[in-house]
């Protein structure tokens, strides 16, 4: 069996990451409470990438064309995207940034949808488990005021019409620095973000857990 994770964030220690890691831990303790043969969890940085979002040749749409389905663009995505369409199950995660999932993340998921969105008709994509992680600075009552569900709508439908409906977990209020005092903020207090990482984060982090178990129950 294989699961991708695929982090659409640049810090390697910090919350989208921490996050990830629980949901390999959830997958990992299910597959082997099940005694799950053989799996493979694959954790793919997409900062570590070199890869641009799609470029509308529309190969991927042309009938009878050799790349039909397919993204042909060579990159280091090129042998990647085909393998998360293989894959038995897949969760995304990204920080937020300005309002939206990050910009990488956003790129990738355009080379890995597009392909196989046909107009008016059913995704080629195969339906599979799939989840999306969100980070932010935002406590939850502003985020739903400002981002209503929107900015988390549009990107959870395509993944539905791709790949079937979602897990979604939103993480609001994370810390940002490890020493407040070093950088200029006006908005965030310093106290209130120590009491989330310590009263709400690790429920945030069982939450990521469970979701990875959630989608290793789908998938067996
Ligand atoms: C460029 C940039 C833009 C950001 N924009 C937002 C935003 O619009 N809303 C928000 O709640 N947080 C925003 N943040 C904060 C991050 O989303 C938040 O700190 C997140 O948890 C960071 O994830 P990480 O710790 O894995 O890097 C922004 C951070 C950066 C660096």
């Amino acid at each position: 069996m294989e699961f991708y994770l695929i982090n659409g964030g640049p810090r390697k220690k910090y919350n989208t990451t921490k996050l990830l890691n629980r949901v390999q831990d959830g997958i990992n303790d299910t597959l082997t409470k099940n005694n799950a043969e053989e799996f493979n969890i694959n954790t793919i940085r997409l900062y570590d990438l070199d890869y641009k979002g799609c470029k509308s040749c529309f190969h991927c749409k042309k009938i009878g064309g050799k790349y039909y389905g397919e993204c042909p663009i060579k990159d280091d995505l090129r042998e990647l995207l085909p393998k998360i369409h293989e894959s038995d199950a897949v969760v995304f995660a990204s920080p937020i940034y300005f309002g939206g999932i990050t910009g990488e993340l956003k790129s990738f998921l355009e080379r890995l949808m597009f392909s196989k969105l046909v107009y008016g008709k059913e995704s080629l994509a195969c339906k599979k488990p799939n989840g999306i992680i969100y980070s932010m600075n935002v406590k939850k009552e502003l985020s739903d005021e400002i981002y209503k569900d929107n900015v988390f709508k549009t990107t959870e439908d395509y993944l539905s019409y791709t790949f079937g409906q979602p897990y979604s977990l939103k993480v609001y209020d994370t810390y940002q620095f490890k020493d407040y005092s070093l950088y200029e903020n006006y908005l965030f207090d310093e106290k209130e973000k120590e009491k989330t990482l310590k009263e709400q984060f690790p429920k945030d982090l069982d939450s990521a857990y469970n979701l990875g178990v959630k989608i290793t129950n789908d998938t067996l």
